[in-house]
């Protein structure tokens, strides 16, 4: 159903110059990562003074926008939305013409296609880290738009994380990223619950923790059988029947009600488990939620 990406190793030695368009937090990582791996970088910010650091380092700080994007075959621009993109760069679309734009902008699938009808060189992409891992390997970058502009350019975007490339749907990588980040918030949203919960018993969240991690090592093994299960379109109980987690799932509400913490999260997963279970999926397995999601129970 869906093609393997293309993961880039961070390797290579091609240092063409690069320009950084926005030096927040996480341009100026991706600025220090450039300049760090030999590449000529010319980076521009709005507010000026953000340059200077980078600067100091070797960088150059163009006098404007315009002189940013002519200054590098490879434009990469992080501000905080695509609004930020539309009105920094709109205006200077002509000189794009011939360059690589690499969008590393937070946003939606539908913001990356409208953006990447300015230039045929259109890459968007999806920072999966913190800043301060930002040129190891702990970093992984997602990328997806123009497949040509993507590899004459891959060897300098794997200096950033590993990079992986989806093809040529501009808006894949945005849609990952999204789907990514709703994984990161269910799973901290349940840790945090947990923490309330344990708290109430006088547990410390640092005690609760290790046993925490050790379950989500669990429940990885779990997220990759169902993905089989999913892709099947069956989803047979080999491990549990929906049945089985609807009625600890009310043992969760319970015990939140009685310690007095909001039970408003586990009452949605109950409510998950309720739907699909009256769309007849009470003897199937936890995968057959996806049908709740699809829109279909
Ligand atoms: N930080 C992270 O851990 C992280 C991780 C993954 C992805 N990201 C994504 O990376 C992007 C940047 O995040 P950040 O952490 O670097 O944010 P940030 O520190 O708040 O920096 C925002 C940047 O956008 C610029 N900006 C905002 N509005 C602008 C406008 N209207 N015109 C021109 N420039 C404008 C700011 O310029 P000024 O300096 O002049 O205000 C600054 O350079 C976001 O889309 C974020 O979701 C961040």
């Amino acid at each position: 159903m869906t093609s393997t990406p293309n993961t880039a190793a961070r390797t290579g030695s091609a240092h063409e110059p690069v320009t950084v368009i926005g030096l927040g937090l996480m341009g100026q990582a991706l600025a220090t990562a450039f300049l760090a791996a030999g590449h000529p970088t010319t980076v521009w910010n709005r507010t000026p003074g953000k340059a200077d650091g980078l600067v100091a380092r070797g960088a150059v700080r163009a006098p404007s926008v315009a002189d940013a994007l002519t200054a590098s075959p490879l434009v990469v621009v992080c501000l905080s939305d695509a609004a930020a993109v539309r009105d920094t760069l709109g205006p200077y679309r002509d000189r794009l013409a011939g360059r690589t734009l690499v969008n590393l902008t937070s946003g939606t699938s539908d913001e990356a296609r409208d953006l990447s009808a300015w230039t045929a060189g259109y890459v968007d992409g999806a920072i999966m880290a913190i800043p301060e891992v930002i040129g190891t390997p702990e970093a992984f970058l997602l990328f997806s738009g123009a497949p040509e502009a993507f590899e004459k350019h891959r060897e300098s975007l794997g200096r950033l994380g590993n990079a992986t490339f989806f093809g040529a749907d501009p808006g894949l990588a945005a849609l990952y990223d999204v789907a990514l980040l709703g994984v990161m918030w269910g799973t901290l949203n349940a840790f945090l619950h947990g923490a309330a919960l344990l708290g109430a018993a006088k547990v410390d969240a640092t005690v609760f923790a290790p046993f925490a991690n050790q379950w989500l090592a669990s429940v990885t093994g779990f997220v990759s059988a169902y993905a089989e299960q999913i892709d099947r379109g069956a989803y047979p109980a080999e491990d549990a029947t929906l049945e089985t987690h609807l009625a600890t799932m009310k043992h969760l509400v319970r015990e939140s009600a009685a310690a007095g913490v909001d039970t408003d999260w586990p009452a949605r997963v109950q409510a998950l488990a309720e739907r699909a279970i009256a769309a007849g999926h009470a003897g199937t397995s936890y995968a057959s939620l996806i049908e709740v999601f699809r829109g279909r129970a």
